[in-house]
């Protein structure tokens, strides 16, 4: 019998069939993948057993033999001991480190019901090194990276799993992962389900999906399309089953370098951590930063893009020096930066997918001071369909769009104004196996068409695939440079690796 029987499950949103009956076993002990497209449903899934969504009328939900009650409220999902890490986290920036452990779990009380803070701070810093994590509890969470904040939302998850709980579900736990932290997160994944808990575990990585999970089910527009033992499967199947045809040239190799003249110049860079970074990047040509997390990568990307202002050195755009006193000057100027953490820092999740493509440029949509709505319609529906957003519905709020979705947007958004420079950091985050290969294409076209790319990426492939030239970041300077026969995955993890070594 397995320790979770879900039949025949349903989601329909206003009219839209998210979930179209789907079934799903999880056995104790067992990490069961859940994958497919951006917008197949598997966060719908499971929001429907953390009773986040009501599911429609007709399906169940078995625990350990138990049917529970549908729909399943927050409360009652976590009595059953079910805990959960969503694709948004669910963290609170303004709180710190401890307050967002405490939350849904709530603290550790007296007598007259006051919170024993010291007592409180203790356990989270030994919940946090229990799982390798090492932050202080007091720190307001927006001060840490993206790669720790989501590590604090699943410790949160961990700490209830391991007191007595019967499921973990993880949705993209390491989108914002580097490797070496992911590896570290596999390790707490093993070990949990070592102790009889049932993991349930979301990812477009499908090598996170080999070398992690026993079992994976794939769902196709709401339905369960294929469920089997991860060893009895090819990666060439399982994509397959994903996007429902081959991917013929899923990673058409990159096209020969450009000689275009020089875009972008950083001399002698620095900031907190980069330490004297110098290159430069030509029209039509794609160069990759790798590096630790730490390394300066994302620094790098910012102080470019004028989301940080440099400690010193000096960047050229086009022969001229430029000091850009923010992003603003810095998209007047032609340089975008597709951020890292897209949902927070380049959406606007209230408003809708039509505004969000179009914000960017509004000043074009207005005449005599009034939005012409109907333009920014067919703009958006045109971006939309280029750049393969579904479902195309501009007047759908951006967060109700599936997360890989939202950040096809926010790539969109920018690609379309034709920057001089485009910065991008970790453009494949989060989305699907044929969604990426989409991406790479238009990140191509956007060199092609005379922007000078810069790639930050913690995804080793991706670089080798995607660039002409990569820059190797190690101690805030430019190490190594990878370019022609040399750029293979396994060269560039040698150069960042140097300075784990020289570290350890
Ligand atoms: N709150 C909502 N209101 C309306 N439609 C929604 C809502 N949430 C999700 N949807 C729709 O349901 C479908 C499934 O979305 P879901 O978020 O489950 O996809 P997903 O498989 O998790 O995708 P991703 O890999 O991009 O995270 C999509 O078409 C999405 O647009
Ligand atoms: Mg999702």
């Amino acid at each position: 019998m397995p320790l979770l029987a879900v039949r025949n499950l349903s989601k329909t949103f206003a009219g839209q069939r998210a979930l179209a009956g789907v079934d799903l076993d999880v056995d104790a002990g067992e990490v069961h993948a859940l994958v497919g497209e951006n917008g197949s449903g598997k966060s719908t899934l499971i929001k429907c057993l953390s009773g986040y969504h009501q599911p429609d009328a007709g399906g169940s939900v078995q625990l350990s033999g138990e049917p529970l009650d549908l729909p399943l409220t927050p409360e009652a999902a976590r009595a059953a001991g079910m805990a959960f890490v969503h694709q948004d986290l669910g963290l609170v920036p303004s709180m710190t480190v401890m307050e967002n452990l405490a939350i849904g779990r709530g603290y550790a009380t007296g007598r007259g019901g006051r919170v024993k803070w010291r007592a409180e701070r203790a356990r989270a810093r030994a919940v946090l090194l229990r799982f390798g994590h090492d932050v202080p509890p007091d720190v307001p969470l927006r001060n840490l990276a993206p790669a720790d904040q989501t590590l604090v939302a699943i410790v949160r998850a961990l700490q209830d799993a391991e007191q007595g709980g019967s499921m973990l579900v993880l949705d993209e736990p390491t989108a914002a992962l580097p490797d070496r932290e992911a590896e570290r997160l596999f390790a707490a994944v093993r070990e949990i389900a070592a102790s009889g808990v049932g993991v349930i575990y979301i990812s477009h990585r499908l090598h996170e999906v080999f070398s992690l999970a026993d079992r994976v089910t794939v769902l196709r527009d709401g339905r369960r399309v294929l469920v089997d033992d991860v060893a009895n499967l090819t990666e060439r199947q399982l994509v397959r089953a994903i996007v429902g045809r081959d991917l013929e040239d899923r990673f058409v190799p990159a096209p020969a370098q450009t000689n275009g003249d020089v875009v972008l110049e950083a001399k002698d860079l620095r900031g907190r951590r980069l330490d004297g970074a110098t290159f430069a990047v030509r029209a039509g040509e794609i160069v990759g930063v790798a590096g630790l997390l730490g390394s300066g990568r994302s620094e790098l990307a910012r102080i470019v893009a004028g989301a940080q202002a440099p400690a010193g050195g000096e960047i050229r755009l086009g022969g001229e020096p430029v000091a850009f006193r923010g992003p603003r000057d810095a998209i007047d100027a032609g340089v975008v930066l597709v951020p890292e953490d897209r949902r927070t820092q380049g959406a606007f999740v209230g408003l809708t997918m039509a505004e969000n493509l179009t914000l960017p440029s509004l000043p074009d949509f207005f005449r005599a001071g009034r939005l012409r709505h109907r333009d920014d319609r067919r703009v958006a529906e045109e971006l939309m369909e280029e750049f393969g957003i579904r479902p195309n519905i501009p007047g759908r709020r951006f967060a109700e769009f599936s997360g890989g979705n939202q950040q096809k947007a926010v790539i969109a958004k920018w690609l379309h104004r034709r920057p001089r420079v485009a910065v991008f950091d970790e453009p494949g985050q989060g989305v699907d196996v044929g969604s990426k290969a989409e991406i790479y294409r238009l990140v191509r076209a956007a060199a092609e068409n005379g922007s000078a790319v810069l790639v930050v990426d913690s995804d080793l492939e991706e670089l080798e695939l995607l660039c002409h030239r990569v820059l190797v970041l190690r101690d805030g300077c430019v190490a190594a440079e990878l370019e022609g026969a040399g750029l293979k995955r396994d060269r560039i993890l040698e150069h960042v690796l140097i300075s784990q070594e020289a570290a350890a």
